[in-house]
């Protein structure tokens, strides 16, 4: 499906956006793996939520969750993927799942299909290696290319055995039988850092993870919050086995699809407000990067659950008031998910931004750091990769066209891009904004975005 977007709309207004992603999976990893029954809301439709659902009502056997995850899809669009301009029909943000403990999961009929989702495979990877069973997990096409030996290697050396495709999906793990390990993670990653974790809480002995950057921590902030054997030092975790009890949440919205709207406020001179939304400052590192930007940005907490604020971000729309900035390799673990949407901000700012050290982006849906060079270069942005660095000239954008490559966060990066242009922009792919932001399209009509779609 294409966007077209049109310059001269004012996206303004509050807003509310779809639950966290990365939260989601991990309660519902743990909801249907604890011992008592959980009742969370706030899940979002989001496509690779759903596909953690789908695996944890395989392997936990919890109709609830089986029925969320079927309610959850809208009307299918091709190639598994949906097409939420609205939320699907009989979709609640609510599900309650009786979790009969980690000893309960069982073998799977079939393969675990994690869809798009590399953080469902890994975390679900980290969970199984915990059980005496084996159990494949497989995945979509840009998953299935992207590295796995990243959990495998940690997972073995705990004690599982891991089969992978020469490094790649489909996995086969036989699991059970672990030992804690001292883990020190190749390149900081929040996805293999949680899988150990999981794995830790069915091993004997002490897990500890380290890392040279900090990331995400919704795995340590859960089981902090409901009393779990958890000690963090620095950037190192360390747990120890655990059986872990149900649990009530209620999730907040996820930031990092409330920068899409954020950055559109801030690109057309509108003032956004997003109300319920994450405030966990592992994940809103980019409103320091959007403030260096010259973005007037104000946050304020309001509530908590399940060890994660949230509260509201706003933005006070600035007009031509951008400035580039240098985002350096030292931050870039904490923005990751927000490189493409800051660089299309960048686009529009006086002087050029560079984000350095940001070869992770090669592995994540796409190789979106090619992705967004060429993405933005076809919308007539300047923007070159040098060597692991993205580096994109300000000056405004001339108009084009660009392929969201099927990853939801270039595509939706695109548009927001395509906000300020001198002339029209076409984005292909938007369909895919389902992966975690659904409704993508329809939020942005409803604060005045110019878009449309065919
Ligand atoms: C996620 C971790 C991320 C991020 C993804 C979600 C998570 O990657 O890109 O969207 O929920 O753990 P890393 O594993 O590289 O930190």
């Amino acid at each position: 499906m294409r966007a077209v977007v049109r310059s001269g709309g004012r996206v303004e207004g509050e807003v509310r956006v779809p639950g966290d992603k990365s939260i989601a999976h991990r309660w519902l990893i743990f909801a249907a793996s604890a011992e008592g029954r959980s009742e969370l809301s706030g899940i979002p439709s989001a496509l690779d939520v759903a596909s953690t659902a789908r695996c944890m009502a395989a392997l936990s056997g919890d109709e609830a969750l089986a029925s969320w995850a079927v309610d959850a899809a809208a009307e299918g669009e091709g190639e598994r993927l949906t097409w939420n301009t609205s939320q699907p029909r009989n979709y609640k943000d609510e599900v309650h799942v009786e979790g009969e403990g980690r000893g309960a999961l069982a073998p799977p009929s079939g393969p675990l299909d994690c869809g798009n989702s590399g953080t469902t495979m890994r975390l679900v990877s980290g969970l199984v290696a915990g059980c005496h069973f084996t159990t494949v997990l497989e995945g979509d096409e840009a998953l299935s290319v992207r590295p796995m030996e990243r959990i495998a290697g940690p997972l073995r050396l705990m004690g599982a055995s891991v089969a992978t495709s020469e490094g790649h999906a489909p996995l086969e793990i036989s699991g059970g039988g672990l030992t804690g390990i001292r883990y020190a993670t190749l390149t900081p990653s929040s996805q293999v850092k949680g899988a150990v974790l999981l794995a830790g809480l069915a091993a004997e002995g002490e897990t500890t993870v380290e890392e040279s950057a900090p990331t995400r921590d919704h795995t340590e902030r859960f089981l902090r919050a409901v009393g779990g054997p958890v000690a963090a030092d620095g950037n190192s975790v360390t747990v120890s086995a655990w059986r872990y009890p149900g649990f009530s949440g209620r999730l907040p919205g996820d930031p990092s699809s409330a920068s899409f709207v954020l950055a559109a406020g801030a690109l057309t001179g509108g003032a956004v407000s997003v109300p319920d939304i994450g405030l966990n400052p592992t994940r809103t590192h980019f409103l320091d990067v959007m403030r260096r930007m010259g973005v007037e940005l104000a946050t304020e907490g309001t509530w908590e659950s399940v060890g994660e604020p949230a509260g509201v971000i706003a933005v006070h729309g600035v007009g031509s008031g951008l400035r580039g900035t240098v985002v350096p390799a030292a931050e870039f673990p904490l923005v990751h998910d927000e490189v493409a949407v800051l660089a299309a901000l960048a686009t529009a700012a006086d002087g050029e931004t560079r984000f350095e050290g940001a070869g992770e982006l090669r592995v994540k849906e796409s190789n979106r750091l090619e992705g967004l060079a060429d993405g933005l270069r076809g919308l007539g942005a300047g923007a070159e990769v040098q060597g692991d660095a993205l580096v994109v000239a300000g000056g405004g954008l001339s108009g084009g066209s660009a392929d969201g490559l099927r990853d939801h966060r270039l595509a939706m990066a695109f548009v927001v891009a395509g906000l300020s242009a001198r002339a029209e922009c076409s984005v292909d792919g938007i369909e895919w904004a389902s992966i975690t932001f659904p409704g993508f399209v329809a939020t942005m009509q409803g604060l005045g975005a110019r878009l449309e779609v065919s």
